[in-house]
């Protein structure tokens, strides 16, 4: 013995693995020698006590994992905070562990019931004693950590674990003297990753290969310059042994079984205070409502997985269950997270599935002004389709012009304040742009049990439909269709060139004709195939009667376009008489506007096509406003456009053969999109069959015979 440092170690005289609570225990349950077990384990013992003291506990029957002591509790000084294990396997083990720590004459501080926390195993002390580093995510609570920061008066950096091979943090990480740190990184989150890098320098800090950390090079007892540890490679032990620690191998497989070696066995009951350090811990709390369908539309499980996987923790504070089909829930959850940024990033996600900071708390958003036109400050709101509402002298007040993607700018009028999304390329200098999460809220509608089914119904992402299925979806679609119409509602279609490939074009032309299109959407080439098919009888130089190439096709297209251009403009051509049929014919024959955006790959363009993209791309938001029913066909890139541009609450119908396209397009997260995977010449040869058996709502009220 050579100092005061003390450890408790517990003798493995019951001793074995009796269950899987982490992923090294799979296939070993009683696999492990009790005789080796013990060898090993006294060998280790020797070791620490010529360097330290080391106290025992009583063994226990049935806690076969007590030989753990690192799980007992954390000490510093006189306290001890006590662990309450996360699975009930081990929970027999605090009373034994806090008996012994009161017969010891500690004061016992115990976390309240379903907070888990894992003692040593989980946190560890820089061994300078300038903050203590604990782990989350697999055995012990985030909010567990500000507890232990408070009664142990000390600051804690809480860092996340991602691999469940590590699920302790002992497993993966090891302070050593000097400020040195020995650690696996990959089984930390970016975060973690972060912060170590800013409290260990580089030259202190020894990033170990896999190799060595499934070996538990990582559980590794440290005494002053000594290092001891199961196995260690000869690369690792070089490292060490040049920056002057002596590394001690002693084997510790019949504990790996269990998913613990060196460090797992012993608790260091010594650890220095330092009077100058004080409780800190950066975990941010907050609490917030939500309100809706939130089982049935299964929001709580989204925001609570959401809180998680952000790297944050919750508790819900109460859950008002809504007793009847229609009746809403409502809950209350308290968030926390390692860090401000981290919160602020949960915020925001949660914001967009509802949840609403406690409105007493904010009464006022935070705004930053734009320095430079056309860049928002760096912490900009980015915004999402759904209506969002901003916090003004402790009063909601509505976005106008929603849309995703945009930053919103808040300015006074002789009206009070008002507050709209603008996009990135339209901010001006002086524009006051709000920043951060505070004091904004999304408006969800209550999405029932019967809209979602709705969409389950028409949605059919996962593959192509059944044509039965198909038709179900089109006989919905055009009897709203006809509704919208018939209330005088505005129907926008956004198509590609496969709507002429696949035959379609002679039914949209039949839809714009009888008055179901308000507006067409589209690039250079659903316009060229579409002329090209009307004055050529081809489509990209296929005969569309007969389906075959025609000889010298390939050029027709080009010969449509230079046509076009000698007359200025598509309506030219109509007017002109050389332009006689086919959807576009149509368009200006019904003055149905259309707006055509053009791409790199534009052959022409047509006069018509917009080159500069921001100009087409205002176009196209003007001739989506106020739409009710948008009709996405066969056109990726103009679809995702005007996704972008569309608030929540217009009905999106998007079709196309490929299946990845659709469930891109239709996975807006709300009740409004519908999928469907098919030809799309064929959907729309179904539709309009399907609109000329309808009868109108008025012949139907009549009686029948
Ligand atoms: N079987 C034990 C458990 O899963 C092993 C504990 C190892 N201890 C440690 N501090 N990493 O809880």
């Amino acid at each position: 013995m050579t100092s005061e440092i003390r450890f408790l170690m517990c003798a493995p005289n019951h001793y074995d693995v009796d269950y899987v609570i982490n992923p090294w225990m799979e296939g070993n349950i009683h696999k492990s020698s009790r005789d080796r077990a013990v060898e090993q384990w006294e060998k280790l013992y020797h070791i620490i006590k010529e360097r330290a003291i080391v106290d025992l506990v009583q063994p226990q029957v049935g806690v076969p994992d007590m030989v753990f002591t690192a799980n007992a509790g954390l000490v510093l000084g006189e306290n001890v905070v006590l662990s309450r294990f996360y699975h009930k396997e081990r929970q027999g083990e605090e009373p034994f562990f806090k008996q012994w720590f009161e017969s010891q004459g500690y004061h016992v501080f115990e976390l309240p019931k379903d907070l888990p926390f894992e003692g040593a195993g989980d946190a560890l002390f820089d061994r300078e004693g300038r903050w203590l580093w604990a782990g989350y995510g697999f055995r012990s609570e985030l909010d567990s950590h500000p507890l232990i920061a408070k009664w142990l008066d000390v600051e804690v950096l809480s860092l996340r674990l991602m691999d469940e091979r590590f699920y302790h943090l002992d497993t993966c990480f090891c302070p050593l003297t000097d400020g040195y740190l020995l650690y696996y990184p990959p089984a930390f989150d970016a975060y973690s990753n972060r912060l170590i890098e800013l409290r260990v320098p580089p030259s202190r800090r020894i990033a170990i290969a896999e190799e060595d950390a499934v070996n538990f090079a990582c559980n590794a007892v440290n005494i002053d310059r000594t290092v001891i540890m199961n196995q260690a490679s000869a690369g690792l032990k070089q490292r060490l042994q040049a920056i002057g620690f002596e590394v001690i191998e002693t084997p510790l497989t019949e504990f790996l079984k269990a998913g613990g070696a060196a460090k797992c066995l012993t608790l260091r009951v010594t650890e220095p205070v330092r009077a100058e350090v004080h409780a800190n811990a950066a975990i941010e709390t907050r609490i917030i409502q939500m309100e809706g369908h939130l089982l049935d539309a299964g929001l709580i499980n989204r925001a609570l997985d959401l809180i998680v996987d952000m790297g944050g923790s919750f508790q819900v504070l109460n859950f008002n269950l809504g007793v009847q089909r229609q009746s809403t829930s409502s809950a209350e959850i308290k968030v926390s997270a390692p860090s401000h940024d981290a919160m602020e990033e949960i915020m925001s996600q949660l914001i967009d599935l509802g949840a609403v900071p406690r409105p007493q708390e904010i009464c006022d958003i935070n705004w930053e002004t734009v320095e430079m036109a056309g860049v928002a400050p760096d912490d900009f709101y980015v915004t999402t389709i759904y209506p969002t509402e901003v916090r003004v002298n402790c009063e909601w007040v509505k976005v106008h012009n929603q849309r995703m993607d945009a930053a919103i700018v808040v300015s006074n009028t002789p009206d009070g304040v008002t507050a709209r999304c603008k996009l990135l390329r339209d901010l001006q200098v002086g524009d006051r742009v709000i920043v951060g999460v505070e004091g904004i809220r999304t408006v969800r509608k209550a999405e029932s049990r019967e809209q979602r089914n709705a969409q389950e119904f028409g949605f059919m992402g996962a593959g192509v439909s059944s044509e039965r299925r198909v038709e179900l979806v089109v006989e919905q679609i055009a009897w709203e269709l006809r509704q919208i119409r018939d209330q005088g509602g505005k129907v926008v279609v956004v198509a590609g060139p496969v709507v002429i490939h696949t035959g379609g074009g002679e039914h949209l032309s039949k839809l714009i004709r009888e008055g179901y299109v308000q507006a067409l959407l589209g690039g250079n080439a659903i316009a060229v195939h579409d002329m090209e098919q009307a004055m050529l009888g081809t489509s990209l130089g296929v005969d569309m009667k007969r389906g075959v190439s025609v000889r010298g096709g390939h050029r027709h297209h080009l010969k449509v376009i230079n046509t076009i251009r000698r007359h200025g403009s598509i309506a030219n051509a109509v007017e002109a008489g050389v332009l006689t049929s086919g959807v576009f014919y149509e368009c200006v024959k019904n003055n149905v506007p259309f707006s055509l955006a053009g791409s790199i790959r534009d052959d022409g363009p047509l006069p018509d096509t917009q080159m500069n993209l921001v100009k087409a791309q205002e176009d196209y938001a003007r001739l989506i406003q106020g739409a009710d029913l948008i009709l996405m066909l066969s056109s990726m890139l103009h679809s995702i456009g005007v996704g972008n541009m569309t608030p929540a609450g217009v009905r999106l119908v998007c079709v196309d053969i490929n299946p990845a396209v659709v469930t891109k397009l239709s996975d807006r997260g709300s009740v409004e999109s519908v999928g469907v995977v098919t030809d799309v010449g064929l959907f729309l040869s179904l539709l309009v069959r399907q609109l000329d058996k309808l009868t109108s709502p008025y012949r139907l009220a009549q009686p029948v015979g």
